[in-house]
């Protein structure tokens, strides 16, 4: 059996579906550059549910599991959608954090610091989210615009709710 010859590295793929190659190609590295971003936050997330201490800690630690868990899903939608527009995903963490917008978080700071980051993270990504709406606007991706036009509410909800623990 001629097995060694099958292909099971993911590579592009034609697809006929109403948007050019290179809009695709385009839309394909702007997702990149949001799940990356999104991977990011999902890991910063998980640090402050983990690590908060103090008064405030009960409500910050099952809010950040509600947006961890949020992120976690809408990364995967995401990342299929580069794949449905016909380009690969990315492999791994560290091509996450090269395409991030978003610092990951390398030291322990106290809770109140780190969920003021958590808040302009939620924020840079709404900015990068809506230049990502506009991009497949423009080339007439909807489901792609779509797809990132809910994700803008979600982020400056989440950063509403954040930024009330720490007022
Ligand atoms: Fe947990």
């Amino acid at each position: 059996m001629a097995h060694s010859s099958m292909k099971t590295v993911a590579k592009e793929f034609p697809v006929d579906a109403g948007v050019d190659r290179k809009d695709r190609q385009k839309l394909a590295k702007m997702l990149t550059r949001i799940v990356g971003s999104s991977h990011v936050l999902y890991a910063k997330t998980r640090g402050v549910h983990w690590n908060v201490v103090g008064p405030t800690f009960y409500s910050l630690h099952k809010m950040t599991e509600e947006h961890y868990e949020d992120l976690h899903v809408a990364n995967d939608d995401m990342a299929e959608r580069i794949r449905a527009i016909g380009f690969a995903a990315p492999t791994g963490i560290t091509e996450m954090i090269e395409h991030s917008v978003i610092t990951d978080q390398e030291k322990l700071l106290p809770a109140n610091e780190m969920v003021k980051e958590l808040v302009e993270d939620h924020e840079k990504m709404a900015r990068l989210i809506r230049d990502g709406v506009a991009a497949a606007e423009e080339v007439e991706d909807v489901k792609t615009a779509d797809l990132l036009t809910e994700r803008i509410g979600v982020h400056e909800e989440s950063a509403w709710m954040l930024r009330a623990t720490i007022s």
